[in-house]
């Protein structure tokens, strides 16, 4: 099973960024000794000051703890055959770019680009397909890198929101939609938060649906967030992700792929 991206650790240093927080202010909130709580954040794990503290953070102190012990992991799942994941490795950090394709029409589109595209080239040789869109959902390097390569070779047209525009990419227009063929579906769902523009991609007309995240959610944590962004773009999560059937499978740039359900019982951030 692939590891998750962030350990009890990043999660607390992320929800203590996101609310401005810091040793005295959270020992204060809290009412934690400042000892104890200095040693959590120079990372010696302490399951009472977990539960302690969490209330604080806004996380949820039992699936922070099973965090922390190792104990909570989504369930293996795989993609439909039409889906393919690519995990490229960007400055010792494994990324997760997708490809999805229609078998009747054998178009294909790319969800961000990770940080080599061989294997993505090499995928559209082997099933015969034309690239002909790339959706991004946001424009950290990690995520772009190889978006004008990409592009010279296939010629597809990139979609990105407008306040993250790159060269070579257009702005998603308001309730942007995709038909791939007269089944597959993509829909743009604006999730910023770890980033201004941050976009999810629904895939429907497969089953079940698929959500593309970025970095917006990950499987029991989420992305990065400045404090000015903390509240809102996690009320975005909620509001534009969680709320999508609790089979939708999540499939987000780093981490292992989860579903809408998993996270709802037990992301730290959201149950
Ligand atoms: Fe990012």
């Amino acid at each position: 099973m692939s590891p998750l991206e962030d350990t009890w650790h990043d999660i607390i240093l992320k929800a203590i960024r996101g609310l401005a927080l810091d040793q005295q202010s959270l020992a204060q909130a809290s009412g934690v000794r400042e000892e104890k709580i200095a040693s959590l954040l120079q990372g010696f794990r302490n399951d009472a000051t977990l539960v302690a503290i969490a209330p604080s953070l806004g996380l949820h102190p039992r699936e922070l703890v099973m965090v922390a012990r190792g104990a909570s992991h989504p369930p293996l799942t795989t993609l439909p055959k039409n889906v393919q994941r690519f995990t490229t490795q960007y400055h010792g950090m494994a990324v997760h770019s997708y490809l999805l394709w229609s078998e009747r029409t054998q178009q294909a589109v790319a969800f961000d680009t990770g940080t080599e595209i061989t294997p993505l080239l090499k995928k559209l040789k082997e099933h015969q397909l034309d690239l002909v869109a790339i959706f991004l959902t946001h424009a950290h390097c990690d995520h772009v890198l190889k978006l004008s390569e990409l592009q010279a070779k296939t010629k597809a047209q990139a979609w990105i929101d407008h306040r993250e525009l790159l060269e070579g990419t257009q702005p998603l227009l308001a309730n942007f939609s995709f038909a791939l063929d007269d089944q597959i579906d993509i829909k743009a769902l604006s999730t910023p938060g770890h980033s201004p523009g941050g976009t999810t991609y629904l895939i429907t007309g497969l089953s079940p649906l698929i959500a593309v995240v970025g970095d917006a959610i990950f499987a029991r944590s989420a992305g990065g967030m400045p404090p000015t962004a903390y509240t809102h773009g996690l009320k975005n999560i909620c509001q534009n992700i969680l709320m999508l059937p609790p089979s939708t499978l999540l499939a987000p740039a780093h981490g292992p792929l989860t579903t809408i359900e998993e996270e709802r019982l037990k992301n730290p951030f959201f149950a």
